[in-house]
């Protein structure tokens, strides 16, 4: 029978000649959560493996997920104090400034800092609030006024030594906003990850558990995407890469590999896709009842994004890859 017969290529030796993606640790972004509140480690119980790390831990912390191959993390912070704009974001001695000084002075790794303002403002929203946000909780946010704040805190991390500011809070104008205020401050070489399509996504319970981040009330759907939408990512990256995106970033990742897929083909910039708490977790809750291999569903998670054209991955499963290679 002549039929053509892809299983040749299956066999050990010359399978992974013909593998066409690989999971590297250096691809791989960890997100390290930095605590202003406590003085000691304090784990997330919705996200097993995790912890909120004290300033003073943050080196210790980082050096740990050096220690596993992976070279970049993300800092998100939890400021000791909260306030209706979020000042604690753009503070010179804020959380995410002493600890990014601290990481920049004892480790080589590449810190990629958080920008947005709903850990930091006491309504848990991305921004400044319009005046009657509460009555009218589908418009909360004021885009504009926002700018500002977001530049600020760019800024203040770029002088604390951040390689990277990776802008989440989806206001339009953003990454224009943030590059101008960089650039006029001398930060010419400091470059952007912008979340360039983030959805209004339910797989983010855990994270806000974790950085304390969630809406006081309402919700963020006139801000963060319709996950309805598929043509409307490649809207929201033309305006990022416009704007002077340096990385393009797709936020949630397995449920979005189409959008992951488009953005890789659309444009010419790295893409990064964010696999998110909730991916994170609901795998986790699955391996403890024995329902799944953990370190397998992980490694093919990563894998598909990789595949479907991720070239950075933002993971919590960051440091367990990488150091199970
Ligand atoms: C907002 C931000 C969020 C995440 C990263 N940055 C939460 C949100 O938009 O509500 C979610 C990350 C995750 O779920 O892992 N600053």
């Amino acid at each position: 029978m002549n039929v053509d017969r892809p299983r040749r290529l299956r066999r050990d030796g010359v399978r992974s000649l013909v593998s066409e993606t690989e999971l590297r640790a250096t691809d791989l972004i960890a997100p390290v959560f930095v605590d202003a509140t406590t003085d000691e480690r304090v784990p997330i119980e919705s996200m097993p493996g995790h912890e909120r790390v004290p300033v003073h831990d943050a080196v210790a912390r980082v050096e740990e997920v050096l220690s596993t191959g992976v070279e970049a993390v993300m800092l998100f912070g939890i400021p000791e104090s909260k306030d209706d704009e979020g000042s604690r974001a753009w503070a010179e001695d804020g959380v995410v400034q002493r600890a990014t000084r601290a990481i920049g002075a004892e480790t080589d790794a590449a810190v990629i800092a958080d920008v947005c303002l709903c850990e930091y403002t006491d309504h848990g929203h991305c921004g400044v609030l319009e005046p009657d946000a509460r009555e009218e909780p589908t418009l909360t946010v004021d885009n504009d006024a926002t700018l500002d704040r977001l530049a600020r805190t760019a800024v203040s991390q770029a002088e604390a030594g951040a390689d990277v500011v990776a802008p989440s809070s989806m206001t339009d104008g953003m990454v224009g906003a943030i590059r101008a205020a960089l650039d006029d401050a001398g930060f010419e070489d400091v470059a952007i990850m912008s979340y360039a399509a983030k959805y209004e996504s339910a797989f983010y319970g855990p994270f806000r558990d974790a950085a304390d981040g969630a809406p006081a009330f309402g919700d963020r759907r006139h801000y963060q995407m319709d996950p309805a939408n598929g043509r409307e990512a490649l809207r929201e990256v033309r305006l990022d890469v416009e704007q002077g995106a340096d990385v393009l970033m797709v936020k949630p990742g397995l449920p979005y590999l189409d959008v992951v897929s488009a953005v890789r083909r659309e444009f010419d910039r790295p893409v990064a896709a964010y696999n998110v708490s909730g991916e994170y977790a609901m795998l986790h809750a699955a391996a403890e009842k024995g329902w799944l291999d953990l370190d397998a569903v992980a490694r093919e998670s990563l894998l598909a994004l990789k595949r479907a054209g991720a070239d950075v991955i933002v993971t919590y499963f960051a440091e367990r890859i990488a150091a199970d290679r």
